[in-house]
């Protein structure tokens, strides 16, 4: 400074008077222009030294000059120096210009060690003041100043300011130093010095009065050179406007002295911090500590060491390496860096006073996150009453220390859900109540040694039995405790198992049981009986749901291993021939081969014949008939028993109706009844059962009698015979209309062929993939008369004329 004030002496020598002028707006020599990130500034040289600096923002921060402070004669610029002249005794004053105002003319105001007591009143008149000092007079109150827009630097020091408000530097663009030291200032509001509009790089209030310092002065967001609080009373960092440290932006540089003062480590969450780490990184500052008067070393001192990195510790804290804790008493003259290199953590406390219980000492302990509640012999009867301090950060969990007491029982209070800890060694607790132990957390750590418990709730079961420390305390044997036998199991380690006492015998408990016969509590027997139904019942649904689908299939099978187990078996019985007319080949079938052969075996055969009798009361004579047989044959053919909508709307009698019904009544015949039927199925065109969409017909088919002409050991008929079960006896002479010679001789061919036949008509949507086809034959190769000769009338036709007629 000294060099620039010889500079512009020199200058107004060798001008005198005249104009410093030469036209070159180029960066003075070794300077180069510089402008702060983030700041619309211009007109600023950084030396072109502070290149090979390690940091050239910081080194520009603190070098950069404006143009005039440099060399004023190379920027075309003509700098007076102005003074003033009192106006009356009082201190006031005006500006005092000696020689006439030029173009391109800036003023230095300088009027120290004088009576000034506000700044003079015609100031307005020389807005390209570049400097003001006016140091060591008796200024109370810094004048609205907004229309000096080239004032750089401020200088105020010792004078009489009180306080500095957000509008105090407004309008003032090209500040760059404000020097209030030694003044009475005692408050600062916020956003005074630092705004994203402006950014002044040196700011000295020190020996001032302050006694807090915001967050917008301490942490503020702006680059600066430095920030000098040091020599006032700061004990507290505040942040009453709720300023928030932006964590995705670097903040500073800038160096903040607070040295004799007595600060402690702030409270970074309350400075607006949400997350220390980014304290850590983003924070650029370089905080001057000491000498400090004081330090406290709590707890918020275990954020520092537990969230920043040390390296950033020494950064942020330049001199964090010499700072020393002067209380609390038991770390004083202790250095930071000792005890972070310690590691014991659990030293930072910070006393609590609201909620503690008289004569306890209650604290903050964030090396365990837990609040301490300290009553050691303090010859407590109860447990203190609530409600017991919450922590910081709103922190719920509770340390009870409470050794060497009389407490005579764990009661239940409403702060038990938020104990993690207690400690109650050499107590007199006798018993835990049980609304306690339902209300402890799973994991409360319990320290019981010492005491007079005669047994524990059984609710502990749910409890680590590592973390319940008894000691050796012998309990009373009752069946109450029996529980702890299983649960000392969970004990890890070479911890022994818990004793208890029955008749002045002390015995492990895991001898009650069979010492005191007790019976298994409800709530063991519940514990295994619960599960066990739960799935009893599961399998009954599963059960009764694979029942209830196949209920049909399981209906058969029970029908035929009863009727195979009964004395009354079917012999020669009437038989009764169900089967769907309108296909060809099955009436024919059982007109010329079934029909004749069951008349030979003497069987009486009833034979619905529906074309001839319209308008007869059709149903209830077949539900006699049906009644009346005992064995049933039911020919499946692919109509048979199929609801067909179209079919059904266009010919209302059809016998796809009729055999509905007929099936009906034979399964009721055959399963409802009680009595023992046969029931033979011929799957006459071997059809799968999902074909059917009855599901009795589709039971049928899958577990049926069911023949059908694949089976090539017998013949179908008989087949048929053998399960009609007929006696030899029986066989009666052939009548004259019917042309069989043997029943026994009847090849299966017809049938047989049609159907192999159809079913080469119908590869291509063929539903049957797997039937056995026992040889290939070729359409044309099957002869088609062989049909039409043995069974002239080719019209399906009634066996019998009656309607139902006995052979
Ligand atoms: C930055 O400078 C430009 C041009 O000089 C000006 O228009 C703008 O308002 C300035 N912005 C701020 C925030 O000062
Ligand atoms: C100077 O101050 C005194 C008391 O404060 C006052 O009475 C007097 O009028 C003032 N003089 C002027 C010229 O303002
Ligand atoms: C000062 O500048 C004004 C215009 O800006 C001009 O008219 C005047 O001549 C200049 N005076 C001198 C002494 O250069
Ligand atoms: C200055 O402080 C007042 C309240 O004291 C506030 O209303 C105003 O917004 C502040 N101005 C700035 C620029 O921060
Ligand atoms: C602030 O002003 C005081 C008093 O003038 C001085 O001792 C101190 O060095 C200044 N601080 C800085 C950082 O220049
Ligand atoms: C933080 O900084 C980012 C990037 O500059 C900006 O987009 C965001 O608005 C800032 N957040 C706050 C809360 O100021
Ligand atoms: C906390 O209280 C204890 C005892 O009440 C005291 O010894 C200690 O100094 C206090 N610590 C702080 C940091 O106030
Ligand atoms: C227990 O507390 C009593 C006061 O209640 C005290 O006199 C005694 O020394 C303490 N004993 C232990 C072992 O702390
Ligand atoms: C720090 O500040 C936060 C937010 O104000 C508060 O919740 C917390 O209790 C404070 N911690 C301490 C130790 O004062
Ligand atoms: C077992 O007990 C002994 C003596 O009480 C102790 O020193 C040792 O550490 C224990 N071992 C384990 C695994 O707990």
């Amino acid at each position: 400074m000294q060099q620039l004030y010889l500079l512009y002496v020199l200058c107004l020598v060798l001008s005198h008077a005249t104009v410093c002028k030469i036209a070159s707006a180029q960066p003075p020599a070794g300077y180069i222009s510089w402008s702060p990130r983030n700041m619309n500034r211009t007109k600023l040289f950084c030396p072109i030294g502070c290149n090979y600096e390690n940091d050239p923002e910081e080194c520009c921060l603190c070098q950069a000059r404006e143009c005039w402070e440099i060399d004023p004669y190379s920027c075309s610029l003509a700098l007076r120096v102005l003074h003033v002249e009192y106006t009356d005794i009082n201190g006031t004053s005006r500006v005092l210009q000696i020689g006439s105002t030029v173009n391109e003319t800036i003023y230095v105001l300088k009027h120290t060690d004088g009576y000034l007591t506000t700044f003079p009143t015609n100031l307005n008149e020389y807005r390209d003041i570049v400097k003001m000092d006016l140091s060591r007079n008796r200024i109370k109150q810094i004048a609205k100043l907004s229309f000096l827009n080239v004032l750089s630097v401020l200088v105020l020091d010792e004078n009489l300011v009180t306080y500095i408000s957000n509008d105090t530097f407004i309008g003032l663009m090209r500040l760059r130093q404000v020097s209030l030291a030694q003044n009475l200032i005692r408050y600062i509001e916020p956003s005074s010095f630092f705004t994203s509009e402006f950014s002044i790089f040196y700011v000295n209030i020190s020996m001032n009065k302050l006694t807090d310092i915001d967050a917008t002065l301490s942490m503020p967001l702006n680059e600066f050179c430095n920030i000098d609080v040091s020599k006032n009373n700061l004990a507290n960092m505040i942040n009453p406007t709720a300023y928030s440290f932006n964590k995705s932006e670097i903040h500073g540089p800038g160096k903040i002295f607070l040295d004799h003062n007595s600060l402690n480590f702030p409270n970074c969450t309350a400075l607006g911090v949400s997350d220390w780490t980014d304290f850590g990184e983003y924070a650029q500052y370089n905080y001057e500590l000491k000498p400090q008067t004081q330090l406290t070393c709590d707890c918020i001192i275990f954020y520092y060491f537990d969230k920043i990195k040390l390296s950033n510790l020494r950064r942020i804290w330049t001199d964090f390496d010499t700072l020393e804790c002067s209380s609390p008493e038991h770390l004083a003259g202790k250095q930071l860096t000792t005890l972070y290199d310690e590691g014991n953590y659990d030293i930072f406390i910070c006393n609590i006073t609201i909620d503690c219980p008289r004569h306890c000492h209650c604290y903050d302990q964030p090396s365990r996150s837990n609040v301490v509640v300290d009553c050691e012999g303090k010859g407590l009867t109860n447990l203190p009453e609530g409600p017991l301090p919450v922590g910081f950060w709103g922190n719920q969990r509770l340390e009870l220390r409470m050794k060497n007491n009389s407490i005579t029982k764990i009661g239940a209070t409403d702060y038990i859900d938020r104990i993690v800890s207690m400690d109650l060694t050499g107590n007199a607790i006798s018993f835990i109540e049980d609304s306690a132990a339902t209300a402890m957390r799973n994991d409360i750590e319990l320290n019981l040694p010492d005491n007079k418990l005669q047994a524990l709730p059984s609710h502990f079961i749910y409890l680590d039995p590592n973390k319940i420390n008894t000691g050796n305390n012998v309990f009373l044997c009752s069946c109450e405790i029996v529980w702890i036998e299983n649960w000392q199991y969970k004990l890890l380690g070479n911890k022994t198992g818990y004793l208890c006492s029955h008749n002045g015998k002390v015995m492990p408990v895991s001898e009650i049981s069979l010492n005191l016969q007790c019976k298994m509590k409800n709530e063991d027997l519940f514990a295994k009986i619960i599960p066990a139904s739960l799935v009893s019942i599961g399998i009954c649904l599963l059960l009764l749901i694979v029942c209830l689908h196949f209920r049909f299939e399981i209906r058969i099978i029970l029908a035929r291993v009863s009727s195979r187990m009964s004395q009354a078996k079917i012999h020669n019985p009437k038989v009764f021939i169900s089967l769907d007319e309108s296909q060809e080949e099955i009436p024919l079938w059982v007109k010329n081969d079934v029909y004749p052969c069951l008349c030979r075996w003497g069987l009486i055969t009833c034979i619905p014949c529906r074309n001839f009798l319209p308008g007869y009361r059709q149903e209830t004579a077949y539900k006699s008939a049906i009644r009346e047989c005992k064995a049933y044959i039911v020919i499946l053919s692919k109509k048979y028993n199929q609801q067909d909508v179209s079919s059904t709307l266009e010919e209302e009698n059809s016998t796809t109706n009729w055999t509905k019904t007929e099936f009906s009544y034979i399964w009721d015949e055959c399963f409802n009844s009680g009595q023992t039927k046969l029931l033979i199925v011929v799957n006459f065109e071997q059809l799968r059962p999902g074909h059917f969409k009855d599901r009795r017909l589709r039971a049928l088919c899958r577990v049926g009698n069911v023949l059908d002409f694949r089976q090539r050991e017998e013949k179908m008929l008989t087949r048929i015979k053998n399960m009609l079960n007929i006696s030899q006896q029986y066989q009666q002479p052939l009548q004259d209309s019917l042309s069989i010679v043997s029943c026994d001789e009847i090849s299966d061919t017809v049938s047989e062929r049609t159907t192999l036949v159809r079913r080469n008509e119908h590869r291509k949507n063929s539903f049957i993939r797997n039937s056995v086809v026992p040889m290939r034959l070729e359409a044309e190769s099957i002869p088609m008369f062989e049909v039409t000769r043995r069974y002239p009338n080719p019209k399906a036709d009634c066996v019998a004329n009656t309607f139902f007629r006995p052979s």
